[in-house]
């Protein structure tokens, strides 16, 4: 089947990078003849039928920027079969012969229900939370987790100059990708995330006595949200140990900003890739990164996958900060 027409959307929780990974798209299609639609928020977008046509300067200046130029939404209209069936009709009367969906989880299950109804698909992962199964990484990550490692510097300083305990709550959804990696660089004392169950007296109050005993006067906390609840980390800390404990929940501070170098590159790789399957008459595929190389599965290979986690990171991280 020849692709004359292709839609790109992003959807869920935007992530910085997203709109390189547009930028990409956009140009490589339009290189090789391929007419590109921008669909505005996400699902939704395609349900309503807002769509723009793309060209070459609609994507100027944005490879910098962060959130995406297309607008992203959770629609919880499109996961009803009314809402689905039309979004399916709106592909099939505008001759679209594949949509890009950029986007997390939730984003590949939705991309999964088009192609039930033939709709030809192409995922992209992105989110901060770095959670979908079959990529080593997905969009947005390493902005994430560079920008949390720069809020939790500055709550340093002042939990440094306090002698303090600051309790940090990062998001990840249910993935501590962003917890584990901002408590190493940070040297946090404990580690609360998903994978680990927490043994709140050994894993944090034990860990904060002993460090203490050896010298350390400031202690930083990193808590995977959902985990537990940061303000009552925070308040059993200064019961059990004497030590002040402040919370600090980061937000979305963490979903903004200019995407790194890396999420730069890595948005612009996927996005050529996107085009490249499809131009090879590839169908219902999922762009990933794997062992540093990015590579595309059948879409059905990669519903069973489970998100690996690397427990040396867990051990290394604790064996360090003392
Ligand atoms: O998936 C990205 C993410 O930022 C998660 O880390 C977080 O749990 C969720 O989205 C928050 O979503 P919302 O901004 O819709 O509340």
């Amino acid at each position: 089947m020849n692709i004359n027409n292709i839609a790109i959307l992003t959807s869920g929780g935007d992530a910085p990078g997203m709109n390189a990974a547009v930028r990409a798209i956009t140009r490589y299609a339009l290189g090789n003849d391929i007419k590109v639609f921008g669909i505005k928020r996400g699902y939704m977008g395609l349900r309503c039928g807002d769509i723009i046509e793309m060209n070459l300067r609609t994507v100027s200046d944005i490879i910098h920027r962060g959130g995406t130029i297309l607008y992203s939404s959770r629609d919880p209209e499109f996961k009803t079969p009314e809402g689905l069936e039309q979004a399916v009709t709106f592909c099939k009367n505008s001759n679209i012969d594949a949509v890009v969906a950029i986007g997390g989880d939730g984003t590949l299950r939705g991309a999964i229900s088009l192609i039930k109804k033939g709709i030809n698909c192409i995922f992209i992962p992105a989110t901060i939370d770095n959670d979908v199964p079959c990529s080593d990484y997905s969009i947005g990550f390493d902005t994430a987790i560079n920008t949390a490692t720069e809020m939790v510097d500055k709550i340093r300083d002042t939990a440094q100059s306090h002698e303090k305990c600051s309790v940090v709550e990062v998001m990840g959804r249910h993935c501590g990708d962003i917890a584990i990696n901002t408590g190493i660089a940070v040297g946090a004392t404990s580690i609360i995330i998903p994978e680990i169950e927490c043994d709140f007296e050994k894993d944090v109050i034990e860990r904060i006595k002993t460090t203490q005993s050896m010298g350390k006067r400031h202690f930083i906390i990193i808590v995977a949200e959902h985990c537990a609840d940061s303000f009552d980390v925070a308040k059993q800390i200064q019961e059990k140990t004497g030590i002040q404990a402040r919370t600090t929940i980061l937000g979305h501070v963490q979903r903004g900003g200019s995407p790194t170098l890396r999420d730069r590159v890595v948005a612009s790789l996927m996005g050529c890739r996107a085009v490249d399957v499809l131009i090879k008459g590839k169908r219902n595929r999922v762009i990933a990164k794997k062992c540093n190389n990015i590579v595309d599965y059948n879409i059905d290979e990669v519903l069973e996958l489970k998100k690996n986690f690397d427990y040396k990171l867990y051990t290394d991280a604790l064996h360090i900060s003392i």
